[in-house]
Formats: structure tokens, sequence, C-alpha cells
């Protein structure tokens, strides 16, 4: 047995044991597809290293093949262009852009996903293509459509599944627009995170058929949503449990920031810890309220920074033990995060498994509990 073959055993009984692999046929894919096929050389993070550098490690350099069945997401690309390969020497710094996801999470969407034979299925971010391959592998390559915005991507991508033996339709371009080709679908997979249900997709997805899409935003919180689209344009469903992100679809991207400046405003004393905000589902909340800033800042020292408006917030400890908030500009943003934090906190700050999202042509809205309860229009 080769030694890919002996790892990729080892990860496959791994992810048996601890539950994440439930269904035989995804077990059967995870000890059949190799993943170093789709990553080649790949990034580490430096340890310790703030703003986080990474380093090549080379294709067939000691350790590269273990760090590949490690069970973590492998960066293999920075700001939409630098690839391992590229950097001579050194670590270098910059926003990963690309990547080989850990194959629990994917694994464990692909299940969730409820993706089973016969199933049409449109992918959203074929990445490097390992993905790809393991549907590929349980559904059929006639079965599944690939779709990755990056060429340089892409074309590494189909030229692995290929040397891999797999041959999924694979579509260079804007996954937020789908694939207006094609049939309708009976599931949609997103790798790439958006800020909101891109409306093509529910049109493209059979009613009744199912749609698992991580949707995030420009404060960096993520949530992975399970939606049954209930009619052309119209889909309805509830967030997962776990803790579960992906880099941001490149055109829902946050616009570029000038370098911090932080400006005088209106000073007052805060009604919620801003430390809430470091929470996982805390931090979503505040994103839901305050969909274009950007989070900056941790702990009680948080910063909210709109830059499409100008507004600022940022919280500070207070004198009595509690905090205050500066904020400026026309966008009230800690009044907003303050109100839902409050809603979240009434309803004893559960996880995000209480909140739902119903998308119609007349809008996308996250609600906590029920449709009909409290709830946030996303920024569509
Ligand atoms: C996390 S990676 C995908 C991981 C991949 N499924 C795998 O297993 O290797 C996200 C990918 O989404 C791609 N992407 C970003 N925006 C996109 C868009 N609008 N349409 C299609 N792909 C997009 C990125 O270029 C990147 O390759």
């Amino acid at each position: 047995m080769s030694t890919s073959a002996r790892l990729r055993d080892t990860l496959t009984d791994r992810l048996t044991e601890d539950g994440t692999l439930t269904e035989p046929e995804w077990s059967s894919a995870a000890r059949s597809v190799p993943r170093e096929l789709f990553t080649g050389s790949y990034f580490a993070p430096v340890a310790g290293s703030a703003p986080t550098r990474y380093r090549p490690v080379r294709e067939g350099t000691p350790g590269w093949l273990e760090g590949i069945y490690s069970d973590r997401t492998l960066i293999t690309q920075l700001d939409g262009r630098t690839r391992p390969d590229d950097v001579a020497e050194g670590a270098v710094s910059g926003s990963p852009s690309s990547s080989s996801t850990l194959p629990s999470l994917v694994l464990r969407m692909w299940q969730q996903l409820g993706a089973e034979a016969g199933h049409r299925v449109l992918e959203i971010g074929t990445g490097t293509g390992y993905s790809t391959a393991l549907g590929a592998h349980r559904l059929g390559s006639a079965r599944l459509t690939s779709i990755e915005y990056d060429p340089v991507v892409g074309a590494a991508a189909a030229a692995a599944l290929k040397v891999a033996g797999f041959a999924p339709r694979l579509i260079l371009g804007d996954g937020l627009r789908g694939d207006p080709d094609g049939d309708p679908y009976d599931r949609l997979i997103a790798t790439c995170a958006v800020r909101y249900v891109p409306l093509p997709w529910l049109h493209q997805v059979r009613p009744g058929g199912k749609i698992l899409v991580t949707l995030s935003g420009w404060g960096y919180a993520n949530a992975l949503a399970l939606l049954e689209v209930t009619g052309p344009g119209e889909a309805t469903g509830r967030f997962l449990p776990g803790c579960t992100s992906f880099m941001i679809a490149r055109p829902h991207d946050r616009p570029p920031r000038p370098t911090l400046a932080l400006l005088p405003g209106d000073e007052r004393p805060s009604r919620i810890d801003p430390g809430k905000l470091d929470d996982w589902t805390g931090a979503w909340v505040a994103q839901l309220a305050a969909p274009a800033a950007e989070r900056l800042g941790a702990g009680a020292e948080q910063i909210l920074w709109d830059v499409s408006t100008g507004s600022q917030a940022r919280t500070a400890p207070g004198p009595d033990g509690g905090w205050t908030v500066v904020q400026r500009g026309p966008v009230r943003l800690w009044d907003r995060v303050e109100r839902a934090v409050q809603c979240w906190q009434s309803a004893d700050e559960p996880g995000q498994e209480a909140f739902g999202l119903t998308v119609s042509a007349a809008g996308q809205r996250v609600w906590l509990g029920r449709a009909d309860g409290p709830g946030w229009d996303l920024p569509i």
C-alpha cells in the first residue's frame, strides 16, 4: 500500500470514529481520492506571525504529504495571484484567495447537502478540485458541474481532475450567476461564502431542491445555511450548528479600506459588553445588524468601520467597570449592534441553529426562532 493510501485510510478511519463520516459512499470517496493530486505545493501559516505570514511547503518535501492528510485547510493562492511555487524563499504575507478546504468539512458538507446518486449538483468554487473529485466519485462526473472564478486556479483544477480520472463539467466564471445554460439542479453547494443568496441560484435549483451555502460578510462572521427551494426565486431554511467559515466570493468582498484612522465622535456608555462580539454567534449577530461594517479590534476595544458611509464606532472600557462607545457618521453602527445583541441575549444567546433565512423576490431576511420572529435584512 502506498504512503498516500495509508494516510487516506488513517484519516478516513479517524473521521468515521469521530462521527464526521456517517455514509459509506462518502467514506469510499475519502479513501479513494488522493488529495495531493489537487493541492500540489501549499502554504503553511508561520506560527505566531501577525499579520499571518505563509511559507511554501513544496511538493515532495519532507512533511508535505503528512500535512495534506492532517485535516487542515491548505492555502494554495494569496491575493488572487501568488501560488506557493512562485515564492523563491522565505515567507510572504497576503490574503488567502484559494485553498483546499479541510477534508472533514468538505465531507460533512457533502453529507449535509443530502446529495445522492442520480442528483444533478452544481458546485460553486472549484478551488483545487478536491471537493469536486469527492463529489464526482460519489455522484458520477456526468451529474456534477463546478464553477471557478479564477482562471489559473480553474485550469489547475481541470488538469488535476483529469489526472485523477474525473470529468465533471467545469465552468470558468462568476459562480454567483450560477449556470444559466444548465438544466435544473437538485442540489447546489458553495465552497465560497456570500453576503446574500444570489437570485440566479434560486431559479436554477428545482423547487424541493437544496442549497448549502455559507453566509458571510464584511465583519468576518460566517454561518452555514441549508435552504430548501420553495418555488422559483424562493427558498427558506435554517443555519446549521458548528463554526463553518469560507473565503468570501470575490464579487462580494469588502471594499478596500484606507489605513485605520480613528476619528472623534459622540460618546456614551455602551449597553452591551463589547466582548460579546468575540463570540462566534455574537459576531454574526453584529454583522447582521451592521452588514457594511468591517470589524477590527477585540474584547472591550471593538472597532466598526463602514467605509461606504464613513461611519465608525469604537468601544473602550468605561470608568466604572462598564464600557463606552464613540460613534460618528450617518449610520449609528453601535446603536444597531446593541439592539441586535440585546435581542439575541433576550433569547438566551442561542447558537446559529436558532436562526433561519427566508429568501424571495421581496428580500432576504435572517430571523431568530421563527420566520415571523425578530429579523434582519441581508444587504442585497
Ligand atoms: C475555499 S476555495 C474552494 C475549495 C475547493 N472546493 C476545494 O475543495 O479545494 C474557494 C474558491 O472559490 C473561488 N471563488 C471565489 N469567488 C467565486 C465566484 N464568484 N465564483 C466561483 N468561484 C469563486 C475562489 O477562487 C476559490 O478558489
